[in-house]
């Protein structure tokens, strides 16, 4: 689905709700349909994102007045140079880092006014994470690596869905070796196994084919985005790579902190 949202009016990012929003603008605002920071089909709602460091130096803006709506479904590639702040954006999208300003909506849930158990209770139910560095647990083998997300939130059987997605990544061989035993390749499908076991509605990546070889990277693109089709997850992925952005939807750009056209 090729839609830029982006390039629209705040109220008309989710495909259906132009026509909507248009039916509404000339009723009393008791009978509108839901304002779309509440409508359910929105995966993510980000209104003026800012993120700012204090530094020895003086103050540092990372990122400013960033605004967008991702439709649940949607596949996002978010590019931009080094620096741009793509990873920060990431990282607050996922509330795994605070805003300075704006907010942040997961499926309607306002990351910013939770403390940090809300927002890790949202990411374990909603959120999956796969990182340029696949980031697995050293000391667990690959299943105990996939099982873990479930048996964090208190799942009675996790083996089970855990041993299912490793034979669908292709490592129903592999389930007891650890990721030192693993490729880079292996350890990234770990990884992928481990974000999708949970079914999460949004799947977030940074960077995901960074750490590989082009066919290597190639591979885990395409298992990515079947995995993501199976479930239907909204997929927002951070890359340098143009071949990767343009297999998404939609793309966004930053430059210097800020949204700019893509
Ligand atoms: N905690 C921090 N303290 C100070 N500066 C920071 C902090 N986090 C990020 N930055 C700076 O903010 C800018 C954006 O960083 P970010 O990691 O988001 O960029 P990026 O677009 O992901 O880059 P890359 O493509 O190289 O991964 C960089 O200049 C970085 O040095
Ligand atoms: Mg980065």
């Amino acid at each position: 689905m090729a839609q830029d949202h982006n390039s629209r009016a705040p109220g008309l990012t989710i495909p259906g709700q132009a026509f909507r929003a248009a039916a509404d603008a000339d009723r009393p605002s008791a009978e509108r349909g839901p304002s779309p920071a509440t409508e359910p089909r929105t995966a993510l709602h980000v209104a003026g994102l800012g993120k700012r460091v204090s530094l020895p130096s003086g103050e540092l803006t990372i990122l400013e007045g960033v605004s967008f709506g991702i439709a649940a479904g949607d596949t996002v590639a978010i590019v931009g140079a080094s620096g741009s702040g793509k990873s920060t954006l990431l990282s607050l999208m996922a509330g795994l880092d605070t805003p300075s300003a704006g907010e942040v909506r997961v499926d309607g849930a306002p990351m910013s006014a939770l403390d940090e158990d809300g927002r890790a209770r949202v990411r374990a139910e909603k959120v999956g994470f796969v990182f340029q560095s696949f980031q697995l647990l050293p000391s667990l083998t690959a299943l105990e690596n996939v099982m873990l997300p479930l048996e964090l939130r208190g799942d009675a059987d996790a083996e089970t869905p855990a041993r299912a997605i490793l034979g669908k990544v292709g490592l129903g061989a592999r389930l007891d070796h650890y990721p030192r035993q693993l490729s880079g390749g292996e350890q990234q499908r770990v990884a992928l196994a481990r974000a999708f076991v949970t079914a999460p509605s949004l799947l977030f990546a940074d960077e995901p084919t960074g750490n590989l070889d082009t066919h290597t990277g190639q591979a885990i693109v395409e298992l990515l985005f079947a995995l993501n089709a199976d479930a239907g997850t909204t997929l927002v992925l951070v890359t340098h790579d143009e071949q990767l952005a343009a297999r998404c939807g939609r793309r966004l750009r930053l430059d210097s902190g800020r949204l700019v056209a893509p």
